[in-house]
Formats: structure tokens, C-alpha cells, sequence
């Protein structure tokens, strides 16, 4: 495999906001030994020991790992939720370090959308309601946010469900919507949490495959944790995480062992 150094980063623009454009082969996600600890006060817990590696714009991602490998606090630093410790994250050409919680927040709002356990549908909403707060909240007008909303709903083919609160769901449809809900701003970057963790094989897999389906159509890149072997399978890489480490990023690198070399792509 030819290796590439990795690209210079661009400078942060003077309001601070959105990057310029990347040149289509630089990575959309690079982390560059990148450490977390918690610390509760009483035990200091190594979440991330160093990880680097790097996403290519429009991949489909999975990464597995034990529970407590670090999953969760990687998708979590990635996306800029939780600051990091020591290493750099570059999304987008841009160290999201150098960037306020404005600019990351706006930068959230428009090219991200989340599939998070914790981030789940508000039951006193609608489905159409639900999917599209984003984007009232980031201040779309009422008629275009409905008229999105009601678009995402089409996509995950629950349109017909718009009305019905997330009680009067199954599993499977819930989870669509959240998915609709993750789509509606059309985010070029797309995190999933254990995605298909409460449903059933046959309802995982329609999940996966309508993710399989946005990935190749609109060219966005997934990355999603997974416990499920099968889920895994039907990512074109699998990132392998293991007490804080990534022992295998889908591409012969291993950091730890080969940091030096899984610096690059
Ligand atoms: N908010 C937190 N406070 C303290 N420890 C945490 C916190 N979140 C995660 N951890 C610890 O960090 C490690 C990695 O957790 P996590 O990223 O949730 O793993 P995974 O998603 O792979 O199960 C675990 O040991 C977990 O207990
Ligand atoms: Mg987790």
C-alpha cells in the first residue's frame, strides 16, 4: 500500500466557523494520538491511550471492540463533545482544538448528525416534529424545516408515520426516525452509537442497510460503533479497539505498536 504524508492543515478561517473546502483525497476525520482520561476523583480512567488514525470522505465505518475499549469516548471526541487530553483531532481540515464551542456547535449543527443512545426522541413530539428540531433549533424557517423533515421521513419510508409519537412505534421505526432526525441537515458526517443494539436481527439489518444506501447515494461517511459481528460485516473497514487502543484500523495499522506508521493513510 503506498503511503501519504499527511496533509497540511488549513488555516482556521478569521470568524473562526467553517473551513474551506477539502481537496477531495484529504481524510475527513484524522486523530493523532489522541489520550483521554476520566477523572472521577478517586480513579483516573484511561479511555484513549494514543489513538490515531484516519477516515477517508464518504467510508463506511465500523468499530468494534469490548464494552469499556474506549467506543463510545472515541465517537464522542471525535464529534468534539468531550475535549481530549493530549493528541489533535482534525475534521475537515481543521484542529477542532482551535475552535470556540460556538464554532463548534455551529459546525455540529450543520455537518453532523448523531444516531447517540443518549440523544433519543422526545415522546411528547411527533416523529415529524422530532426530526425536525435540529433544525428548528439551528433557526431554519417552520414551513422549510416541516418540508425537510417530512423529506428524511420519506428516506427511512415513514412518512405515512409523521403524526405518531415515538410510544406508538416499534423499535425499528424509532430508530428510523432517529436516523431521519440524523439526516435532516444532510451532514457529511454521520456517528452511530450502537445503532442496532435494542432491535432485532431482521430490524438491524434494514437499519444497516438503509445506512448502506445513504452512504452510497449521497456519499456520506458513517462511522458507527457496533457490538454485532454481522453489523460489522457489512462495513466496508472495521476499526478494532481494545483497552483504549486501536489494534487494528481496517488498513494494517496498529497503533501502540506501529503509532509512527498509523499516522499515516
Ligand atoms: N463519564 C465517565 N466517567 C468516568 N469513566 C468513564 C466515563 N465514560 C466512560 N468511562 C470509562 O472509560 C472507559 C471507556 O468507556 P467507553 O468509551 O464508554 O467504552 P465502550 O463504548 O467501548 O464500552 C471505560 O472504562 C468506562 O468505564
Ligand atoms: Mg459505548
Amino acid at each position: 500500500m503506498e503511503h501519504t504524508a499527511l496533509a497540511p492543515m488549513a488555516a482556521p478561517r478569521a470568524d473562526g466557523l467553517h473551513p474551506p473546502a477539502a481537496a477531495p483525497n484529504m481524510p475527513i476525520i484524522q486523530a493523532l494520538d489522541v489520550v483521554k482520561t476520566y477523572d472521577t476523583g478517586k480513579v483516573r480512567v484511561p479511555a484513549l491511550r494514543g489513538v490515531s488514525f484516519a477516515v477517508g470522505r464518504g467510508e463506511m465505518v465500523a468499530v468494534m471492540g469490548p464494552s469499556g475499549s474506549g467506543k463510545t469516548t472515541l465517537l464522542n471526541c471525535l464529534a468534539g463533545l468531550e475535549s481530549v487530553d493530549a493528541g489533535r483531532i482534525i475534521v475537515d481540515g481543521t484542529d477542532i482544538a482551535t475552535m470556540s464551542d460556538r464554532a463548534k456547535t455551529d459546525y455540529r449543527a450543520r455537518n453532523m448528525g448523531f444516531v447517540f443512545q443518549f440523544y433519543n426522541l422526545l415522546p411528547v413530539l411527533s416523529a415529524v416534529e422530532n426530526v425536525e428540531l435540529p433544525l428548528v433549533v439551528s433557526g431554519v424557517k417552520p414551513k422549510e424545516a416541516r418540508e425537510r423533515a417530512l423529506r428524511a421521513l420519506e428516506t427511512v419510508r415513514l412518512k405515512e408515520w409523521q403524526t405518531q409519537k415515538p410510544a406508538e412505534l416499534s423499535g425499528g421505526q424509532r430508530q428510523r426516525v432517529t436516523i431521519a432526525r440524523a439526516l435532516v441537515n444532510d451532514p457529511a458526517i454521520v456517528w452511530a452509537d450502537e445503532p442496532t443494539g435494542d432491535l432485532d436481527s431482521e430490524t438491524a439489518d434494514e437499519i444497516i442497510g438503509l445506512m448502506q444506501d445513504l452512504n452510497r447515494r449521497r456519499q456520506q461517511t458513517f462511522i458507527l460503533v457496533t457490538h454485532d459481528a454481522g453489523v460489522g460485516a457489512r462495513c466496508r473497514r472495521t476499526i478494532r479497539m481494545r483497552d483504549g487502543l486501536i489494534v487494528d484500523d481496517g488498513l494494517g495499522n496498529v497503533d501502540g505498536v506501529r503509532r509512527s506508521e498509523s499516522l499515516k493513510v
